[in-house]
């Protein structure tokens, strides 16, 4: 019987997840279905439940779910508890575990794809809502010289930066602060990722121009659209990337997981792209 795999979300028709993992599957020779599922929004659990008693062996999860995906697993990696929320469950028998694999995604994306070693650089993280928070624990593990996470609501970006500051290992020299757009002023930085949603309603963040250093990358998480944040950074000189490539990668790192075969991106971001 051929292993059977899932995204679910709700809305779900917009998802290029099957696309990709059909596109994995056919490359390395894995045999496997991956469908797209509506869950209701009070049918998740079921929903999982429902496709563990069909044999299923693990699900992709997103909006607006992943919190409960979190919770409803038995066991949960490092990444996944750091960000409070799954995107990827792995089924064995009736045993879920749950990972999140957007961080992994975001920084092999910048790493591999983009070619920027993250390590000693200056690092800003817009926004500390839930796309934030499923990314800070990675993007610490690449060791920056500095995290700045600053966000509209500075209690948000004050939390979230204690909670990076505390989690962070030891022995390293990151510096992570949290701040409001304004306190941005005078500052610059290698990197800029916006991982606000303020580029859904294409409103443009209140920024200073001079954030992006020479050279810079500015990376939005969004993709299948020019933000304000990029057409800004473009203005300023920046190198600007879209979040196609986290998409593939964080579907690549789910696919490794379930599979043991880490896929070739390139291609598939290349495919997505020209759709
Ligand atoms: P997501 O899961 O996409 O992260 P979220 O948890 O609701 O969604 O977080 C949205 C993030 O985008 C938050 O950081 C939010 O700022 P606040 O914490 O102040 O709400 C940010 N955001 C959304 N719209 C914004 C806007 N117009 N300007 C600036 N920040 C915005």
């Amino acid at each position: 019987m051929v292993d059977k795999y899932a995204v679910l979300g709700n809305p779900i028709a917009h998802s290029k997840s099957p696309l990709i993992h059909e596109a994995f599957a056919k490359q390395t020779l894995q045999d496997l279905r991956y469908e797209p599922i509506l869950v209701p929004l009070d049918g998740f659990a079921t929903t999982v439940q429902d496709l563990i008693a069909k044999g299923y062996k693990g699900v992709n999860v997103t909006v607006p779910f992943k919190f409960e995906a979190y919770t409803l697993a038995d066991e949960r990696s490092i990444r996944a508890s750091s960000a409070g929320a799954a995107n990827t469950l792995i089924f064995d028998g009736q045993h879920i575990e749950a990972d999140n694999t957007d961080g992994a995604g975001l920084v092999r994306d910048i790493e591999q794809n983009l070619a920027l070693t993250l390590s000693g650089k200056r690092v800003l993280l817009l926004g500390a809502g839930g796309a934030a928070e499923g990314v800070l624990q990675p993007i610490l593990a690449a060791n920056p010289a500095l995290l700045v996470i600053a966000n509209r609501t500075l209690d948000k970006a004050l939390a979230m930066s204690s909670k990076a500051a505390a989690s962070k290992m030891a022995s390293s020299v990151i510096k992570v602060t949290g701040c409001a757009f304004s306190d941005l002023q005078g500052q610059q930085f290698d990197v800029v990722i916006n991982a606000t949603s303020a580029g859904l309603t294409d409103t443009a963040l209140p920024i200073p121009d001079t954030i992006f250093s020479e050279g810079c990358l500015a990376y939005d998480m969004m993709y299948g659209r020019e933000t304000p944040f990029m057409a800004q950074a473009r203005a300023n000189g920046a190198r600007v990337a879209d979040g196609l490539g986290m998409l593939v990668e964080q579907a690549a790192e789910a696919f490794y997981l379930w599979r043991g075969v880490r896929p070739q991106t390139q291609p598939v971001i290349a495919m997505i792209r020209a759709l």
